[in-house]
């Protein structure tokens, strides 16, 4: 089975390439999002792949509000060229857009499900908001998952939110389950993979990192932020969290792919 996966260098592409060694990965040489459309067909006009699980995207919430032109070109119009280019490049092309959970209001007390109402409040996650409408206005085997997740490393920050909160996943089950849900080829829509345990960012700052120092979101400046990013779901429950460090080797599902 032909994979593509983009934003390969990236956290959540990083760990998907372990579990999915024999996929397709092209680098931001090989395929840019802000491409001419011309250009990104023919690229995947190339590669005819089965399933693309898109994770590139500009993902800096300063950065996209710095430069909002270059967002919407990456997360919009690239996701629209890509997913457009591979539903003409093979008849049953699906494809998996990976979202997050910043499209919503992040008003308490959050859990929001896949019905909730969406309610972007930075240019990122309004652009990550609309790659998923464009998507979901083609006629094709698509899959939209809305997520959330961390690194099992240091807290990127000196200090963590004690007044805004998720439940996250870590970044190699979020890769699991977006493997497992993009290979489930009856499963279209949308959907959202989450972790069993709400808490703060401090909260979740302080498992990997003891030193992290509190705040508060009124001491922050910047663009605004989702402030409860918690998920709930009407179709799947949450994936259990497991602190467990570090993390044992997962079977590798490429067993799973070869055995079919
Ligand atoms: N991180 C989170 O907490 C989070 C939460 C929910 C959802 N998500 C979503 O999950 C997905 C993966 O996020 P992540 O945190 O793994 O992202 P990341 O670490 O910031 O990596 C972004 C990836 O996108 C690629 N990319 C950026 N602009 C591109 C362009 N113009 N053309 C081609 N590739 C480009 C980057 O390639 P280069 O190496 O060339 O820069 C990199 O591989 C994204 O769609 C994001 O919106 C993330």
């Amino acid at each position: 089975m032909s994979i593509l996966v983009t934003g390969g260098t990236g956290k959540l592409g990083s760990e998907i390439r372990k579990l999915l060694p024999d996929a397709i990965y092209p680098t931001r040489a090989e395929l840019d999002l802000t491409w001419l459309k011309s250009r990104i067909h023919d690229v995947i006009k190339g590669l005819s792949p089965e399933i693309v699980i898109h994770c590139g995207a500009m993902t800096g919430i300063r950065e996209c509000d710095t430069n909002p032109a270059l967002a919407y070109a990456t997360n919009v119009w690239g996701s629209y060229n890509l997913a457009n280019a591979s539903n003409l490049s093979s008849s049953n092309t699906r494809f998996v857009y990976v979202s997050t959970a910043c499209v919503f209001s992040g008003k308490p007390p959050g859990h929001f499900n896949e019905n909730s109402p969406a309610l972007p409040k930075n240019v990122y996650s309004l652009t990550k908001y609309i790659g998923e409408k464009f998507i979901e206005s083609l006629d094709m085997n698509s899959l939209i998952i809305r997520t959330n997740f961390i690194t099992r490393g240091k807290w990127p920050y000196p200090k963590a939110f004690v007044d805004r909160w998720a439940n996250y996943l870590y970044v190699d089950d979020c890769a699991r389950e977006v493997v497992r849900l993009a290979l489930e080829k009856h499963l279209v829509g949308r959907i959202h993979l989450y972790g069993s345990e709400k808490a703060s960012l401090y909260h979740w700052a302080k498992l990997t990192t003891p030193e992290i120092q509190p705040c508060s979101l009124k001491e922050y400046s910047g663009p605004e932020l989702t402030q409860d990013m918690s998920l709930s779901s009407i179709i799947m429950g949450p994936i259990m969290t497991d602190h467990y460090f570090p993390r044992p080797e997962h079977v590798p599902l490429e067993w799973r792919l070869h055995g079919e």
